[in-house]
Parts: C-alpha cells; structure tokens; sequence
C-alpha cells in the first residue's frame, strides 16, 4: 500500500523534536513491510535549496495568499514531497516563529500544507502516484483528516498520530471560512474550542484512527492533567485511540560505531568513552557520570535540577548538560556549571555530535519530565548502557523497567524510575542511581539488561502497517 505522511519536521532535512526523527524513520521502517510512504513538509528557505532539480507534480494557484506547487524528490532513501510556497515559508528565521514568537499566519501556513495533503490523497499527485491512507503527524498536519471528512476523501483513511498533546493549533474562529473549514461544524461536538479554534482537535474529531508514540500516554490522555483540555475529545473517541511505541534509528545510535567503540560482549570501550567525555569537559567524577541531552523546557522537569544536583554532587555523582531552550532554565544550568567546576559540564545549544559522545561515556541519562508522550533520548540510554532515571509517565514508563527487588531478582531491571515528578522523588531516585553504580556486578547486570532491550522500530513498525491494512479493508 502507499502512504501519505503529512509534518512539519523530519530527518535529516529540519529538526526542533523527536517528531522530526519519528517521521524520517517510519518510511525506511515500513518500506519491508511493503509500505511505501512520501513524506509532504513545506518548503521552508533552507529546504528549497535542496529541491532545485525537483520535479514539480501537483500544484494550486489560489494557496491561502499566492501559488504553492509540490516538488518531488529524494533525501537520504527517503521520497519526500515539499509544499513550495514562498508566501508561506520562504522567509528567515525559526520554522515556527520569528523574531516577535510564533508567525502571525502559522494557522494559514499549516492550513496550506494539511489542505494540500488531503487534495493529494483525494486526487493523486501528477506523475500518477495516489496514496490509500493519509498519517497526519501533530497540530501542524491535524486539518488534513478534517478536509478529508468534510472535502471528501475519495475513499483514503486517515490516521492522525498525537506526538505532544501540548501544543494544540489554536486559531480564532474568525479564520474558520478562511481556513476552508465548515462553519455550520463550529460546535463544541466539532471545531469549536473554548469560543475558538484548534487544528489539533479538529483533526481529532474527524481523523478515522487516532495514534499517540506509547501506550501509557495514550491511557494518559484521557485524564485532565495530561489531556490539558483535549481529554474529553479523546474519551469520546477512545474506541479508535492507541499508542503505538516509538523505535529509535540502530544505525545511527549503535555503540559499536562510536569512536571508543563498545558492545554488550566487550564494555572496554566504554571506560574509554567516559574518560573522554571527562577530559572534553574538564570532569572527575568518583561516582555516577550522568547526563540530560534535551529541549530546556518545563515538559522536560530540568528546573528540578538545581534542587537534587547538591546532595548527588555530594555523594560523588557527575552532570554533563547539552540543551536550549527557555532562557531561566539556561542561566540555572550555567549557575550550576559555575558553582561545580569539574563536577558539572555544560553546552548550550544543538550539537548532535556531542549527544552522541555523551550517551557513549555517560553511565546515566536523566529524564524527570512532567509528561513525556514517548521521549527517545531514554531508548539512547538504554543502547549505550548509559542507564535511564526516568519519571515513570507516558513513554518513558513503557520503556524502562524499574530496578525495585522484584525486577532485580528476575533480573530485568534497566534503570530507575521514579513518580511524582517532584524534587523528593527526583532525589531519591539519584540516591538509588548512586547505591546501584557502587555495586560494581549489580551495575554491569542492569547494563546488560538495557543494552540487550530491543528499542529498534521492528516491533512499532508492524503496528503501523497493520493499522494502515485496516483503514484499507
Ligand atoms: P522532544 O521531542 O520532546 O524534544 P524526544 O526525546 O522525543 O523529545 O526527542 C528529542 C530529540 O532531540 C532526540 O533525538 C535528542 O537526542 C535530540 N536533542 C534534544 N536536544 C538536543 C541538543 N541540545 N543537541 C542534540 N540533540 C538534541
Ligand atoms: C514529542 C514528544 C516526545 C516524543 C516525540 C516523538 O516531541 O515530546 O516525547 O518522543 O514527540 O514522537
């Protein structure tokens, strides 16, 4: 069958999230299942200068203020699609928001690509191809099963995978005819969101399959304090609704390959790592080396740092950091690398490098977010034995097994959880990552049980596939 994936971000051509790594491997995942998916993304400035000698194979005049056309190339293995647009994406600055926050127009920016997704699955792209389902990925795509329930969909499915419920699409309802959307669906039952409106939720409610990246956070959803408002939207169509568990790319993230190489079998290279990552970063650290590579945002818990780092520094533990995100959070880290020189290493911005040499020599990978749909960054972890302290919420719950007695003695364990996400917690957790590093055979036990745990995207992967076969039927 043929896939229509619809985002606004995917490896190796633009990145602010997981999403972008989730929606760059499904099409190499399913591709052996017999699945060929094209991934549509507008066509932002950096990416139009890929796109050159691209073929042009569908286009509309009148896109929301000027011309758009679909170009159709290849990057990487991958068939991408890219929405040109100039009026809509040519412009400099971030993919989302410009020097004043979010684009004024994002609602028509992503109206554009969603409506464009839907006439593809209805109509097929010029050089004959025509997809049998439409996977529209986050707020960014979620109006392209709307168009389809209220367009026409020609007979194509939808599927509409939720990546982070967080961030919802909203526009006022005085864009609804500008939007192409129905104005006679503008009630709460449909379109209408707290008097206006979301693209989010108007996929939801017309999307024929709902996805989120992991079982628990799809149980999550449901209730308010991870639903953030969609919750009733998603127990009315709980019949529909499933989590399906993000894989992380082997290829990329294999031990093997890294420059102090290790395996499951010979943990040498490891040392070596480690002994690296310290010198890079002018560390000695007597007991746990741990790291956060991450997007500094209250999602993600890092303002519980500074409250636990104390007594974990005490007790002989390490800390390198490589992240950005909201200025307060920034400076506490920099606070911290200040006040711990050769305790505590830290890099401001995106360097994918870096991530790579940090999960190689780190011995922990802290995660302590608040919700955490599915989260990669813990799968990394577990490859590198690099061991995962995790709040046990959403994916990060169904990912790591938490070393309590029970898990030890079966000797499944592969890291630590913890819940609340609260400092207590937090601590307390660090205080077992300590005990568990200073018995040397439990530690290499632990390791060997996260290193052996399958994180590729085989298993996810058949899900999906069987997921479009029912849409199909
Ligand atoms: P989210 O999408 O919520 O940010 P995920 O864990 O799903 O969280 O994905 C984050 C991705 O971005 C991972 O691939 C992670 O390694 C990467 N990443 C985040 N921050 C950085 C950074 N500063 N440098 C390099 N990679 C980063
Ligand atoms: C979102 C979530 C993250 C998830 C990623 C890919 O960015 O915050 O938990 O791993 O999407 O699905």
């Amino acid at each position: 069958g043929r896939v229509l994936s619809v985002a606004s971000e995917c490896v190796p051509l633009v990145k602010t999230g997981g999403l972008a790594d989730v929606v760059g491997a499904l099409p190499q995942a399913l591709a052996p299942l017999g699945w060929e998916m094209r991934v549509l993304l507008p066509g932002y400035r950096a990416l139009l200068a890929r796109a050159r000698d691209w073929r042009e194979v569908f286009a509309e005049e009148g896109l929301f203020g000027g011309r758009g056309r679909v170009l159709a190339g290849e990057v990487g293995g991958v068939e991408v699609l890219l929405l040109d647009a100039p009026h809509l994406y040519d412009r400099e600055g971030g993919i989302y928001n410009g020097p004043g926050g979010d684009w004024w127009d994002n609602p028509q920016r992503f109206a554009a690509l969603s409506w464009i997704a839907a006439r593809i699955a209805r109509e097929g792209l010029g050089d004959g191809w025509k997809p049998d389902v439409l996977h529209a990925h986050d707020w960014q795509a979620a109006l392209a099963p709307a168009y389809l329930a209220y367009h026409g969909s020609g007979g194509v499915g939808s599927v509409l995978t939720i990546h982070n419920i967080a961030f919802q699409g909203w526009a006022p309802s005085s864009l609804l005819r500008e939007l192409r959307l129905p104005p006679d669906q503008f009630h709460p039952g449909a379109l209408e969101y707290y008097g206006g409106l979301s693209t989010l939720k108007a996929g939801l409610v017309t999307a024929d399959r709902i996805t989120t990246v992991s079982p628990t956070y799809a149980a999550e959803l449901s209730r308010p304090e991870f639903g953030m408002g969609l919750q009733g939207v998603i127990q009315a169509r709980a019949s529909v609704v499933s989590g399906i568990l993000n894989g992380v790319d082997t290829v990329v993230w294999d031990p093997e390959t890294e420059v102090s190489p290790f395996t499951i079998k010979d943990m040498g290279g490891k040392a070596g790592a480690r002994a690296a990552l310290c010198a890079e970063f002018g560390l000695d650290v007597p007991g746990p080396l741990a790291i956060v590579v991450s997007r500094l945002t209250d999602q993600k818990g890092i303002d519980l740092i500074p409250a636990v780092l104390p007594d974990f520094i005490a007790a002989g533990g390490g800390l390198v950091v490589l992240g950005s995100g909201a200025p307060e959070l920034e400076s506490a880290m920099r606070d911290l690398a200040e006040r711990y020189p050769g305790r505590v290493g830290l890099r401001i911005g995106y360097d994918e490098a870096l991530s790579h040499r940090m999960f190689a020599g780190g011995d922990a990978v802290l995660v302590p977010s608040r919700f955490e749909p599915c989260g990669l960054t813990q799968m990394y972890g577990l490859r590198y034995g690099c061991l995962p302290v995790v709040a046990a919420v959403g994916g990060l719950a169904d990912t790591v097994i938490h070393a309590n007695p029970a898990a030890v003695s079966a000797g499944v364990a592969t890291g630590v959880t913890f819940h609340p996400t609260d400092a207590t917690a937090f601590a307390q957790a660090l205080r077992q990552l300590v005990a568990l590093h200073g018995d040397r055979k439990l530690w290499a036990k632990v390791q060997k049980n996260a290193m052996k745990q399958d994180v590729s995207w085989g298993a996810s992967a058949a899900e999906y596939a069987s997921l479009y076969e029912g849409l199909m039927a």
